[in-house]
């Protein structure tokens, strides 16, 4: 097989990480971004053989395989739209957009292209959690009764080479904030249970953070026959905090990132047996990055458009019950 060449818009962080990924992996590699300092910084880490301010342009190199998208969450719809047209399959970062019709446009445009999409819900490729579905799938926690995700970190700890308040994270206008960013546990919960049938949420703005996105979600997820899921996604709170707690007839599972570890609880008192794991944060985007090349060979992509829509489906019937004060049954907007 020839080297794969593949354009990597947006050269931030996520962006330069796949372009890294992929030159590993025996790619060659195109940037674009409209800041010249970001195309500078991705070319000092990676080769390139084209750097480029504006996407006709860079979709106009005939000898592209292959688009990843990793620039602000504003942008991945229309960009992703071009690439398709291009005939050229997309590897776009998470989430699919700020709105759910942007993503019901997108999911229209993969269909008619017939041009394969993969989305970067990473999460799924990180081994504990892999293996974490594998237990509930085999019933090692009987009967779930309810499952906790926390995901809290303060904004101001995650890109310290920059100030928060010019990060696209901080901008609801960019796409940022906590409910939208902070998606991949509402991806978790779908990955793991499905659609609910029913959202009770709030979102807010509560801390002293300079931004104008939410940095304060609370999502309660009903399923008619599961568990009751809570999510709480924060950009304030130190130290930092990735867990997820299954809670069932026979016991409970935690993960946690930091440790990196499984424990398994099934006593009265806190003793928990625990299985560490060794993966590292860049594992799972190289793992995305592998099956995004075997995509380009023909393989189906296991994280799609339609999982991209159903996380957009729960959170626009979050915001759809924070604004009204009540639980909204899916599928009632
Ligand atoms: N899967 C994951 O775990 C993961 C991790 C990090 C980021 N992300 C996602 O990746 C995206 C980018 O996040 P980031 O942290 O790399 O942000 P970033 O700000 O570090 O990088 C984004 C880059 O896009 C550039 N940009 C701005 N407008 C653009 C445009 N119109 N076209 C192309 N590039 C443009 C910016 O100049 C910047 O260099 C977000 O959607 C984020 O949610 C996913």
């Amino acid at each position: 097989m020839a080297e794969r060449h593949i354009l990597v818009i947006g050269s931030g962080s996520v962006g330069q990480r796949h372009a890294a990924n992929l030159a590993a992996l025996g790619c060659l590699i195109s940037c674009l971004d409209p800041r010249h300092d970001r195309r500078a910084e991705l070319a000092a880490a990676t080769p390139v053989v084209g750097a480029y301010g504006d996407l006709p342009t860079a979709l106009g190199d005939p000898s592209l395989d292959g688009v990843v998208i990793g620039s602000p969450t504003k942008f991945h719809v229309r960009q992703a739209q071009a690439a398709l047209a291009a005939g050229l399959p997309v590897l776009l970062e998470k989430p699919v957009s700020p709105g759910a019709a942007e993503a019901q446009a997108l999911a229209a445009a993969v269909a008619e292209s017939n041009v394969p999409l993969l989305l970067g819900y990473t999460w799924r490729w990180w081994p504990p959690l892999v293996e974490a579905k594998r237990l509930l799938a085999e019933g090692a926690l009987g009967r779930l009764n309810h499952v906790r995700f926390v995901m809290a970190a303060h904004l101001a700890d995650w890109h310290p080479w920059e100030p928060y308040q010019d990060w696209f994270m901080s901008s609801r206008e960019l796409g940022g904030g906590a409910l939208l960013d902070e998606s991949h546990w509402i991806d978790q919960a779908l990955w793991l249970f499905g659609l609910p049938e029913s959202v009770f949420a709030r979102i807010d703005k509560l801390s002293e953070l300079e931004i104008d996105a939410d940095d304060n979600v609370d999502l309660l997820l009903n399923y008619a026959s599961g568990p009751r899921v809570s999510i709480h996604l924060d950009l304030h709170a130190r130290p930092h905090e990735k867990t997820i707690k299954f809670v069932g007839e026979k016991g409970t599972l935690l993960w946690t990132a930091d440790p990196n570890r499984l424990a398994m609880g099934r006593e009265i008192a806190d003793t928990w047996q625990e299985t560490p794991f060794d993966c590292q944060r860049n594992d799972m985007f190289v793992a995305v990055a592998q099956e995004f090349l075997a995509v380009l060979n023909g393989q189906s992509p296991s994280c799609t458009i339609a999982d991209g829509l159903a996380v957009m489906e729960v959170i626009e019937a979050a915001r759809q019950s924070h604004a009204e004060g009540r639980l909204v049954t899916l599928g009632d907007g």
